[in-house]
């Protein structure tokens, strides 16, 4: 197969595990191209694409932008506190506004879970979801996947264990969603304030002992506590959280193998993780970070043969 199922990338549930080979095999050719000397290809020269982003981001903003100038695309960047937005414009005449000015594709972050369907719905252009509220975040768990294959092989048949905020996390969803379909088993592992109910129903392990997943898994990714999302209080407070639920040096040491460390950022540091496991050579923190430019090269040059 050489094309997509699709022509957005709204989530990791609405593509299948061709698709994410394929990204994957793109990707690793896309690896070879920006480790090169010219890390420029003409592959999206004549394309024009807005990143549309309503909510803050540091990784993935800046690692579409420059996915985006290798493949040598046209860009135009929008932040919403600079926009009319703030003067009461809707979500659907912004963008209907950029499209007039022939944009192609939009890669849009938004808080409100299910933006970029509404706007797949009511518009042409390709969409990459960067992230919709506690919902979807596909292009990383897209890089966390890849950077565990890289990594270890293979992702099929690995243990992976996901880390802490699991309620609230989209990228938690995007990994169970992509790990499964790539045939990992699957654990996630915090308080139970912050598991949701559903979540065995995705095929999921669910435990509440931080030492018996560190000792059962390959891959530990540990996520940070939103707490820009607790509406109520989920947990007593971060130094008990801290206390049950962080990773750090002695509880590694205390297993009886090895685990690759895993956070798709931003850290906490000292909170879910101490910076000497984070920093550590079993950390792949920053590869993760690295293989995303490759990942969302990959996904915008398929997504623009689906035009
Ligand atoms: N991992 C991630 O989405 O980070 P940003 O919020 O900085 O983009």
């Amino acid at each position: 197969m050489t094309q997509l199922s699709t022509k957005h990338l709204l989530g990791i549930k609405d593509i299948t595990a061709t698709d994410i080979q394929l990204i994957f095999e793109t990707a690793d050719q896309f690896i070879d191209v920006i480790n090169r000397p010219i890390k420029k290809v003409p592959s999206l020269r004549d394309t024009t694409i807005v990143n549309l982003f309503f909510e803050n981001s540091t990784r993935t903003r800046i690692s579409f932008e420059l996915a985006e100038r290798r493949l040598s695309a046209d860009i135009v960047n929008f932040s919403a506190s600079a926009s009319s937005v703030t003067k009461g414009e809707t979500l659907l005449d912004t963008v209907n506004n950029i499209l007039a000015m022939k944009v192609d594709m939009v890669v849009m972050r938004h808080p409100a879970p299910g933006a970029p369907h509404y706007l797949a719905q009511r518009i042409d252009a390709n969409i990459v979801n960067a992230g919709d509220g506690t919902h979807e975040h596909p292009t990383q768990a897209l890089l966390d996947a890849f950077s565990i294959r890289r990594k270890l092989g293979k992702v099929e048949g690995k243990k992976i264990a996901i880390f802490g905020d699991i309620l609230h996390s989209r990228v938690a969803l995007s990994n169970i969603y992509c790990l499964k379909k790539l045939g990992a088993e699957v654990t996630v592992c915090g308080p139970p304030t912050l598991i949701p109910k559903y979540i065995e129903s995705l095929g999921v392990h669910v435990s509440y002992d931080i030492k018996e997943t560190l000792n059962w898994c390959d891959v530990a990714n540990v996520l940070r506590i939103q707490m820009e999302r607790q509406d109520i209080k989920y947990i007593p407070s971060l130094r008990e959280y801290t206390q049950y639920f962080g990773i750090n040096r002695p509880l590694l040491d205390s297993l009886k193998k090895e685990i690759v460390i895993m956070h798709p950022g931003p850290i906490n540091r000292g909170v879910e993780i101490t910076s000497e496991v984070a920093d550590s050579g079993h950390s792949i923190i920053l590869d993760q970070v690295e293989n995303g430019v490759a990942i969302r090269m990959a996904v915008l040059y398929l997504l623009s043969a689906r035009r």
